[in-house]
């Protein structure tokens, strides 16, 4: 039990998390490295977008997740030394900043690895066990383009869409639609991610946003969403 001045000092803003020495050097997260140029997806995807959207906003939520698993860090530590609903509360608060934060992190870096140039094989479903479990659920790809693009259209505000392998359902195939940066987690892997949020097409599309989710199957890479589909772990 902390007693006196020294329970006083915890409980005093900032310094209250100066009492405990780090004894080792955090690792953070980074953005990932691109497979592409910025300007490798144009038509679909302008260069402008890709640098924008990379260098600031994914950049912005990587920031924001280390800050936030930080401060979480200094919480849990400091509810071990003052064990109140006061600290409590400021734990609690501070789940939803990495949750955004944190899902912000990972939808991109999905985002990124499930795009390629078309010179890359982009837009092309090679032949495996993912085409045949397209085609069987959904009839055809562009079923599957049709009903992804529906739950895309359906987002108010910003969001996400994911192809999913739900492993609770004997590995089918599912579209699942998010909002804000909610993500996909446990059962569900996801093979496609498409951001729906105005700062990943705006510049380029302005209001028309559906020819964006139109244009944007052109460059997803199928090979990476196959290979996360033949896998029972998420592989990034
Ligand atoms: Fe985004």
């Amino acid at each position: 039990m902390i007693q006196g001045t020294a329970r006083t000092a915890l409980k005093t803003g900032a310094s209250r998390f100066l009492s405990t020495p780090r004894v080792f050097q955090r690792t953070k997260v980074t953005l990932p490295e691109l497979d592409w140029d910025f300007g490798a997806l144009e038509p679909h995807i302008s260069g402008q977008i890709n640098e924008l959207h990379y260098t600031k906003h994914h950049q912005t939520y990587v920031n924001g997740l280390n800050t936030s698993v930080e401060k979480m860090s200094e919480l849990t530590d400091l509810l071990a030394r003052e064990p109140t609903p006061q600290v409590a509360r400021e734990i609690i608060a501070l789940q939803q900043n990495i949750k955004f934060h944190g899902g912000g992190y990972t939808n991109h870096c999905l985002f990124w690895k499930n795009l390629a140039p078309e010179k890359q094989g982009g837009g092309q479903l090679p032949e495996g066990p993912l085409k045949t479990a397209i085609e069987k659920q959904f009839g055809s790809l562009d079923q599957l383009k049709t009903l992804t693009n529906g739950k895309l259209a359906g987002v108010q505000g910003s969001g996400w869409a994911f192809i999913v392998k739900n492993l609770d359902n004997g590995g089918k195939l599912d579209v699942v639609q998010t909002y804000n940066q909610d993500t996909v987690t446990g059962n569900m892997v996801p093979l496609v991610a498409i951001d729906a949020w105005e700062h990943a097409y705006y510049l380029q599309y302005q209001n028309r946003k559906v020819d964006y989710f139109k244009a944007i199957w052109n460059v997803i890479n199928w090979e990476e969403a196959a290979k996360r589909f033949e896998s029972e772990k998420i592989l990034s």
